[in-house]
């Protein structure tokens, strides 16, 4: 008797009479005996089945816990998987997910099981009712192989993280043992061992990421390419790729591919991707792809992103082949070598929402048919690192959606057109290094969303106009190497959110305001180099010993430069926002020719502000300062660069300077400082120090790092001896001890990089190494170009 007519009858059975089974069907069973025997009968056969029933749940229960259970004393610390034990549930078992009561699912993830993958494929992977199973950062090891039985309820399978090895055709034949099996996750792994034998991709897998692992051949992959089946999914970014592109021979089905970050080389074909009808997201990024635009990638015309970036590659005009992809959201082809200009049909593009072309060879007009649609969805607009001329076409005021845009090194004239003011989302306009003239539109003031105004190198004159104290989400006022005039707004302290100001090298007048020091979180303030007097207001140090977290600043790339030894350019360091320029290209900017410029730090803001630790850069050199230096900037514990030379400062040196504990560079030269050097200086661990042409007398404070530096940083003073200067009347310390004082300075000098590095952000070591930098700038004097990268 089949289970199909058995279960009704069980049921009618247990209502406790036998039910009235139609004449037909007891003809179809052949039961033709009589009811008393009948009833008896089924009533056996229920029974037995109940107990069948019940039994086989139980036991494949029982099996399923002693299949984890042996799984949990494989480990070489079963202990911590500790609740997996037989006085629970294997339902309540950590990670395990039932449906109906039998196990569904596993999830564990960041905990060290140190497991074989033999034993999750000889224990886990035969669990019968298994359907996910991801074991993210567990430290699993071993070869993947394909399991003896893989159960056949297993549609997904993570894997992630961990530290399998085997080749590409294992994990095909992995997912191939699995029948269901529908998404395979590989994903930071060390597979990519070279396959002697292909596995086409199994018929149900729609997913497989094998990005961040050692794939080292395009041939390892070729196959792969050749039979794509079913496959929508496929990641093989941030391997090893060696070699030209795959040829694709059918994927009709593929949706997503990610080759990025790979060593792929040669011209993309014609035909590449023609058959990649469903094709969404491409992304070939970071290869090194030469020659022009895949030819007829336009045929891909569902492709929402595509990105073509960090390439080779070159052409002219290779928009105008795109433009015929209606549904493109995201269009990347920064750092190539793409060239010519922009043609007007790129509003055809009406989906776009990001267009990044930064660090090509782009020239001519920005064009103005940008935006001419009436309800424009351009997010992002990166066009900085281009050969772009003309003027900032006005329709950019139809970009309403703006939201960030980058114009910077570039030939750009004209004016900034205050229409811009119209963009209420827009958080970044930035547009250093161009030839923009005028005024600093009044009407930015109403851009509440704006974060980021960077115009450094320009041409704008005119003041500092009042509008911006509405826009009191600034975090990055930069607005170096202008003509402005006028004085610093008081306003400016009103800025809350103000983290870097830099307004350097322009004609402001007037006083500091002492209002900046209620910004809560300026940490970069560079005021140098303009005609600045009055005295340094105290209140700047208002926020030091304040340390607020959660400073929200968009991670931007920034560089800092060293300045060379040059008349023409003064101060030590120059702070410059460099996000998708590339680094080549600094030389583009017309001072780094004359300011000797040295890279000497790459990193992105997000880092260094994470949290808050009050001043960490202060530069108001080169202006008419005077008054004494006030004795509350030491309360600045974590200012690492200290620059007030070529000022009129004049009175003693604080002691308390000596508690700045992380200063690193200290310029005070060309000053009216006077008095002795105070004893406290030893205690400073500097890399660099000028003190020159001021006042001082008095002997060199002979311990710490003072005397580490030449005669050049003492020079022309009142009456400054001892080493390195010739010695004070009798007493004066050798050589030898002198360089046995320097070697212990610079021994603590290291281990105060170290401390530093590891408990501060990152900015510290930017101070140290500039510090570091410096002195070994000196030794390689014929270098000009030095990168320290981290
Ligand atoms: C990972 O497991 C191996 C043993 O399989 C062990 O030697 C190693 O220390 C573990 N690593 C971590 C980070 O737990
Ligand atoms: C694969 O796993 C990694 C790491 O957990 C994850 O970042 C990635 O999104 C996963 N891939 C897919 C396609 O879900
Ligand atoms: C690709 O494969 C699918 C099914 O596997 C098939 O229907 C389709 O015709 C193939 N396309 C090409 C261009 O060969
Ligand atoms: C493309 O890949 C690169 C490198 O892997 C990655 O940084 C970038 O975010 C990707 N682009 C998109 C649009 O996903
Ligand atoms: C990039 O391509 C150009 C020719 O278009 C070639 O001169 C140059 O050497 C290539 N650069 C690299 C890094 O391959
Ligand atoms: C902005 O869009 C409107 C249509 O919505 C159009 O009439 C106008 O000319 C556009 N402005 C510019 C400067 O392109
Ligand atoms: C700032 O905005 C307020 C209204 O929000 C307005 O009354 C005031 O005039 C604005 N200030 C400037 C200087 O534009
Ligand atoms: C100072 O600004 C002027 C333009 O106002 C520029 O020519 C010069 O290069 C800048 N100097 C430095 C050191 O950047
Ligand atoms: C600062 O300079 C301005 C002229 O630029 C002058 O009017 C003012 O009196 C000066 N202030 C001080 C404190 O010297
Ligand atoms: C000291 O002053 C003299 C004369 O003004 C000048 O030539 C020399 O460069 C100065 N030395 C230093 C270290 O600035």
């Amino acid at each position: 008797m089949r289970k199909k007519t058995a279960l009704p009858l069980c049921l009618c059975l247990f209502k406790g009479k036998l039910c009235n089974i139609s004449e037909p069907e007891k003809k179809r069973h052949k039961m033709h005996i009589r009811d008393q025997e009948r009833s008896a009968m089924a009533i056996m056969f229920c029974f037995c089945l109940f107990h069948f029933l019940l039994f086989s749940a139980l036991s494949a229960m029982a099996r399923d816990v002693d299949l984890l259970i042996s799984f949990k004393n494989s480990l070489a610390n079963p202990s911590l998987l500790s609740d997996w034990n037989h006085a629970k549930g294997v339902c309540e078992f950590r990670g395990i997910a039932c449906k109906a009561g039998y196990v569904s699912s596993l999830t564990i993830h960041e905990l060290p099981l140190g497991a074989d993958f033999s034993s999750v494929s000889a224990h886990i992977l035969s669990i019968a009712s298994l359907e996910t199973l991801s074991l993210h950062s567990i430290n699993l090891t071993g070869f993947i192989s394909t399991p003896t039985k893989c159960t056949a309820q297993l549609k997904r399978l993570d894997l992630s993280s961990n530290r399998l090895r085997g080749s590409i055709s294992d994990a095909a034949s992995l997912a191939g043992s699995c029948p269901s099996l529908q998404s395979l996750n590989l994903s930071n792994n060390s597979i990519g061992q070279t396959s002697y034998h292909s596995c086409p991709v199994p018929p149900n897998l729609k997913m497989l990421d094998l990005s961040y692992n050692k794939i080292a051949t395009n041939k390892d992959i070729q196959w792969l390419f050749s039979k794509l089946g079913i496959l929508k999914h496929l990641d093989l970014s941030n391997n090893n790729i060696k070699g030209s592109i795959p040829h694709i021979s059918n994927c009709t089905f593929l949706q997503y591919l990610d080759l990025s970050s790979n060593q792929l080389s040669g011209t993309v074909p014609a035909s590449t991707f023609s058959n990649c009808l469903n094709l969404t997201y491409l992304n070939i990024s970071s290869n090194h792809f030469t020659g022009n635009v895949p030819p007829d990638i336009e045929t891909s015309m569902n492709l929402v992103i595509l990105s073509l970036s960090n390439n080779n590659f070159s052409g002219e005009n290779p928009i105008s082949s795109l433009v015929a992809m209606p549904r493109l959201q995201l269009l990347e082809l920064a750092i190539n070598n793409f060239s010519g200009s922009l043609p007007h049909s790129i509003s055809n593009l009406t989906s776009l929402e990001i267009l990044d072309l930064s660090a090509n060879r782009f020239s001519g007009p920005i064009p103005h048919s940008l935006c001419t649609r009436s309800v424009s969805s351009l997010k992002v607009l990166y066009l900085q690192d281009n050969y772009f001329t003309g003027s900032i076409p006005d329709s950019l005021r139809n970009c309403t959606n703006l939201v960030s845009l980058d114009l910077s090194l570039n030939f750009l004239s004209g004016s900034i057109p205050g229409s811009l003011g119209f963009l209420s989302y827009l958080k970044d306009l930035i547009m250093w290094q161009n030839y923009l003239n005028g005024d600093i539109p009044s009407e930015l003031s109403s851009l509440k969303s704006l974060k980021n105004l960077i115009l450094d190198y320009n041409n704008l004159t005119g003041t500092i106009h009042n509008g911006l104290v509405n826009c009191t989400n600034l975090n990055w006022i930069s607005l170096a190497s202008n003509q402005l005039t006028g004085s610093i707004p008081i306003w400016i302290g009103k800025l809350e959110n103000l983290v870097i100001l830099i307004l350097r090298n322009n004609s402001l007048s007037g006083s500091i305001p002492q209002g900046l020091g209620d910004c809560k979180g300026l940490v970069y303030l560079d005021l140098s180099s303009n005609r600045l007097n009055g005295s340094i207001p105290p209140t700047l140090a208002k926020q030091s010993s304040k340390i607020v977290g959660g400073l929200l600043v968009v991670s931007w790339r920034f560089i800092q430069l060293r300045i060379g030894n040059n008349s023409q350019c003064h101060g030590v360091t120059t702070f410059l926002e460099f996000d998708g320029i590339r680094s080549d290209d600094l030389m583009r900017l017309p001072s780094t020719r004359y300011c000797n410029f040295l890279r000497v730090y790459t990193g992105s803001t997000g880092d260094i502000l994470r949290s808050n630790i009050s001043m960490l850069f202060l530069d108001l050199s080169y202006n008419q300062l005077d008054g004494q230096i006030p004795t509350e900037i030491s309360a600045m514990q974590f200012l690492g660069i200290l620059n007030l030379e070529h000022n009129h400062l004049s009175g003693q040196l604080p002691e308390k300077l000596g508690d700045i504990t992380h200063l690193g560079v200290l310029y005070l030269s060309h000053n009216m400082l006077e008095g002795m050097i105070p004893s406290s200086f030893s205690t400073l661990s500097l890399s660099e120090l000028d003190l020159s042409n001021n006042q001082l007398y008095g002997p060199i404070p002979e311990r710490g790092s003072l005397i580490t530096f030449p005669a050049y940083a003492f020079e022309n003073n009142s009456g400054l001896c001892g080493f390195p200067l010739l010695p004070c009347n009798g007493s004066s310390i050798s050589r030898e001890d002198r360089s046995q004082l320097s070697s212990t300075n610079h021994q603590s000098s290291q281990s105060w990089q170290i401390a530093l590095g590891l408990l501060f952000s990152l900015f510290f070591i930017i101070v140290f190494v500039i510090g570091q930098l410096l002195k070994q700038i000196s030794v390689y004097f014929g270098c000009d170009y030095v990168s320290v990268l981290y």
